[in-house]
């Protein structure tokens, strides 16, 4: 199965366009930018399922060889798109993905589908040019000839959604096999807390994938002097990697596994290679991959 990470940053980007903050301003040689998340994967090297849809899909395609249009003049190799979520910068990119000829298909939980009708309704603007098979993620599926199973790991809703009756999961994680190769890539770029069922999900992972918005439980507060209490940075959803309940002290029970952080925030300070934060984690035996980093598993 070959994997390619399209976008490691969450929403915004790193650097965000409208945001001055200390990290946003050291961009550069050792703070990579880093596009918005999402993932490319195949297990053929010739059609390809993306995972997430990213505002920054059109120049993560363009900048990607193996994801080049073609062989017929109006041919694509990505097939299908998985989607852990609904939010803005998981789903913005199916907009921008609209001249795709019929049968793209696209799988996400049952809630995010029925936000992607009301709320933010992107199934109905991308059926006006080209009709998609949107599938509810389920409990798993196979496609493209890889297998894939489905973890609901929590209902926090996109802002938009705020007032929509509709009950979750909202938030899955996807754990992918190829079953030519063995090869397991686990996606988790939306985790709320370390989730039940998850340390049985990445057993026998070759790759995790795994949210790293945040590096402390109370950075947005100091990073941006927005006043985000630590209580309403916790409200957004994603867990920490650092701190009593952080991602670093549950991943460290999984040596077996190669760990990865994905979806940065452009307040975390691990997005600096030179900093206390980043020799955390690389000395708790996780990674924070650069856009572009290409794995074979
Ligand atoms: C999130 O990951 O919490 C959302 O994408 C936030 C947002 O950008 O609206
Ligand atoms: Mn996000
Ligand atoms: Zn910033």
């Amino acid at each position: 199965m070959k994997v390619i990470l399209l976008g490691t940053a969450a929403g915004g980007g790193y650097p965000q366009w409208n945001c001055a903050c200390a990290m946003c301003a050291r961009v550069g040689e050792n703070c990579p930018p880093r596009s918005q998340d999402c993932v490319a994967v195949s297990a053929d090297g010739g059609n390809w399922l993306l995972l997430n849809a990213s505002p920054d899909i059109r120049s993560q395609i363009i900048g990607t060889p193996a994801l080049a249009a073609g062989p017929g003049p109006r041919q694509t190799p990505i097939k299908a798109a998985l989607l852990t979520d609904a939010e803005l910068d998981h789903t913005l990119g199916l907009l921008m993905l609209r001249e795709a000829a019929a049968g793209l298909r696209v799988f996400a939980p049952g809630a995010a589908l029925r936000a992607l009708r009301s709320g933010l309704p992107i199934q109905g603007i991308t059926g006006a040019y080209g009709g998609w098979d949107w599938r509810i993620a389920g409990s798993g599926f196979e496609t493209e000839g890889l297998r894939v199973r489905v973890l609901p790991v929590g209902d926090k809703r996109p802002k938009y959604a705020r007032e929509l009756d509709i009950e979750g999961p909202w938030v899955v994680a996807y754990r992918i096999e190829d079953p030519a190769t063995g090869g397991v890539l686990v996606y988790a770029p939306c985790l709320a807390t370390w989730p039940d069922g998850f340390d049985e999900f990445v057993t026998g992972a070759s790759y995790a994938l795994i949210d790293g918005t945040f590096y402390s439980p109370d950075e947005m507060a100091g990073a941006t002097a927005s006043g985000v209490s630590q209580g309403a940075q916790r409200r957004m959803g994603h867990i920490p990697m650092a701190g009593d309940d952080g991602s670093l002290g549950r991943l460290r029970r999984h040596p077996g596994v190669r760990w990865a952080y994905t979806h940065l925030n452009n307040t975390n300070p691990a997005l600096d290679t030179t900093s206390a934060a980043y020799a955390e984690v690389r000395a708790a035996g996780a990674d924070i991959p650069v856009d572009g980093t290409e794995l074979t598993l």
